[in-house]
């Protein structure tokens, strides 16, 4: 990365190294090289309250890839939206669903300029013209739906990932009202994923990594319920198991049944 953290001279892409940013403190936990002292610093103060967080996002992870290969496969989607991308870490979305269907399209949408630096990797792996990227804010769904149409047919089923980003939305910015406006776009037979830190799962140990975390960093996390992340599915018909820790959520293997995670996540039906 350049080390000035400047992607371009605009602004609007400046990259702050000096605060902790969700995309770059995700990468640090998952072994990745895009980060910076702060995200470090930021990662080891949650890792300090709650020593499960590297497993938990790990284990996220191989959720994001069973659930995408269940929806490439069993479910027949060939169209993907999946907001809230990260920078891309092994088994991205595209990589696995055209692993299943070579002809699957998907749309990346996250508002982080290192993200956006690495969008050119993630178009250039895939089969030319199936991939796109969008750099907007999930808080504009009509921004991002509008943009994702040049390149998935909104009339046909798509499948909408919301993978560990909706704790990156408080209630101030009505996350169910866009989680809404994203659901009514999606024609019958499309699918919703989504996973999403959990507010009642090792309850004090994960309150004190978010109250660090939020004292670091530049997005404001708000964990929530089992019942809170199951409303984000409601007017959908959840696909079995239902809203379960991710790793109970078809598990591959009794291992990965077994792996440490403080995050409800589930895929539904429309
Ligand atoms: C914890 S990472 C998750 C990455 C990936 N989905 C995964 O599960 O491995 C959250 C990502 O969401 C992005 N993000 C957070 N808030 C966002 C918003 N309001 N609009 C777009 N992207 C957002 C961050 O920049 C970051 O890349």
């Amino acid at each position: 990365m350049d080390p000035s953290g400047r992607a371009d001279s605009g602004g609007r892409h400046r990259i702050d190294t000096s605060v902790a940013h969700s995309a770059r403190v995700h990468d640090y936990w998952l072994g990745g090289k895009d980060n910076f002292a702060a995200d470090r610093a930021a990662g080891d103060a949650v890792m300090a309250a709650y020593p499960g967080i590297v497993a938990s996002v790990r284990a996220n992870r191989a959720f994001l890839a069973r659930a995408v290969r269940f929806l490439a496969g069993e479910a027949g989607i060939t169209q993907f939206l999946d907001i809230g991308t990260g920078i891309p870490a092994s088994n991205n979305t595209h990589e696995v669903a055209q692993s299943v269907a070579p002809a699957a399209r998907v749309v990346y949408v996250d508002y982080d300029p290192v993200v956006l630096q690495h969008a050119r990797v993630l178009l250039t792996s895939a089969v030319p013209g199936t991939v796109d990227y969008i750099d907007a804010d999930l808080r504009e769904p009509d921004k991002i739906l509008g943009e994702a149409a040049g390149t998935l047919d909104f009339g046909r089923p798509v499948a909408i990932m919301l993978i560990a980003v909706m704790h990156l939305v408080t209630d101030a910015d009505h996350p169910y009202e866009l989680v809404g406006r994203l659901k009514a776009a999606m024609a019958p037979g499309s699918y919703l994923a989504l996973s999403q830190v959990a507010s009642d799962i090792e309850t004090e140990q994960v309150a004190e990594a978010r109250r660090r975390y939020n004292s670091l960093a530049r997005e404001t996390q708000q964990h929530r319920t089992h019942a809170e992340v199951t409303r984000f599915f409601d007017g959908l018909d959840l696909v079995p198991p239902g809203v379960v820790t991710v790793p109970q959520w078809r598990p591959g293997s009794e291992l990965e049944a077994r792996a440490k995670s403080s995050m409800w996540g589930g895929v539904a039906r429309r």
